[in-house]
């Protein structure tokens, strides 16, 4: 099958009057259509700059960056983004908060608004069409959050440590949650983040980075039942030798 993301040798170098900051070296990465990659590595490695590069809000100091076939110059409608904080507006009801993108993006049309409508129905937000994100849990604004990037139809979901602000308890709740949809509705995705356990529990592969300058350090492939969901997948024996396996890449 044809890669859905290409990305070829790729090097970011920061410039600022002052100084000049090697982010990333030579990186080779590709991606198939419905898989699920975290990457992980030091913190102020070169997480975020990856997913930038591939969201197309920076360019490539070398090398190219392609979704399905096309190169990736500036942002358009291939990814969908999900950060840390939700940044839902407080002054907007979940209706609005969803549609959000839609309005912005010019995408307005019945079609677009009916699939927005039924995300949020099929994941049980349906009465809360109405009320404000203050009134929502910290899980279910992740949810909202997650259906306002899902209705712009993205082919590649950007996760930058979404879950990291949650307490524990709903961490493990809301990366269910999200597995799931992102499972039912077939997406291609890529996570970011620093917490092992989350990339062992949630990914098909992981791909653990070396310090700045980023580069592969090795990719670990996991082996789950597909039917186990992410907390499922905790309780496995398997789980606990990943976890070391991961672990020593990353010391
Ligand atoms: N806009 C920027 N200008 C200059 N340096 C930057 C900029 N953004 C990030 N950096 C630097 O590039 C490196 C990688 O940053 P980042 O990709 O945010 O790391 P991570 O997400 O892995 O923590 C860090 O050293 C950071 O300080
Ligand atoms: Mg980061």
């Amino acid at each position: 099958m044809e890669n859905l993301l290409e990305i070829q040798n790729v090097c970011l170098t920061y410039h600022s009057p002052a100084s000049e900051t090697e982010a990333l070296k030579e990186l080779n990465l590709s991606i198939k259509e419905g898989e699920f990659i975290s990457i992980v590595g030091p913190s102020g490695c070169g997480k975020t700059t990856i997913l930038s590069l591939i969201a197309g809000i920076l360019k490539p100091t070398s090398g190219n960056i392609f979704i399905r076939g096309e190169k990736i110059e500036k942002p358009g409608f291939h990814t969908g983004y999900m950060f840390q904080r939700d940044n839902l507006f407080e002054w907007l009801n979940i209706w609005k908060n969803v549609t959000l993108g839609l309005n912005f993006k010019k995408r307005n049309n019945e079609e677009n608004k009916s699939y927005a409508k039924e995300l949020i129905e099929k994941y049980g937000l349906g009465e809360f069409i109405r009320h404000y994100p203050t009134e929502l849990s910290g899980g279910m604004r992740q949810r909202v959050a997650l259906i306002r990037t899902l209705c712009l139809k993205p082919d590649l979901l950007l996760l930058d440590e979404p879950f990291s602000a949650l307490d524990y308890q709903t961490r493990l709740n809301v990366q269910d949650d999200v597995s799931l949809v992102i499972k039912k509705e077939k997406k291609t995705a890529i996570l970011v983040t620093h917490d092992i356990s989350e990339a062992i529990a949630m990914s098909s592969k992981i791909i653990v980075l070396t310090p700045r300058p980023a580069t592969i350090k090795s990719i670990i492939t996991l082996d789950f039942d597909p039917k186990l969901t992410p907390f499922e997948r905790r309780k496995e024996k398997s789980f606990n030798t990943y976890f070391n396996k991961v672990w020593e890449e990353l010391v």
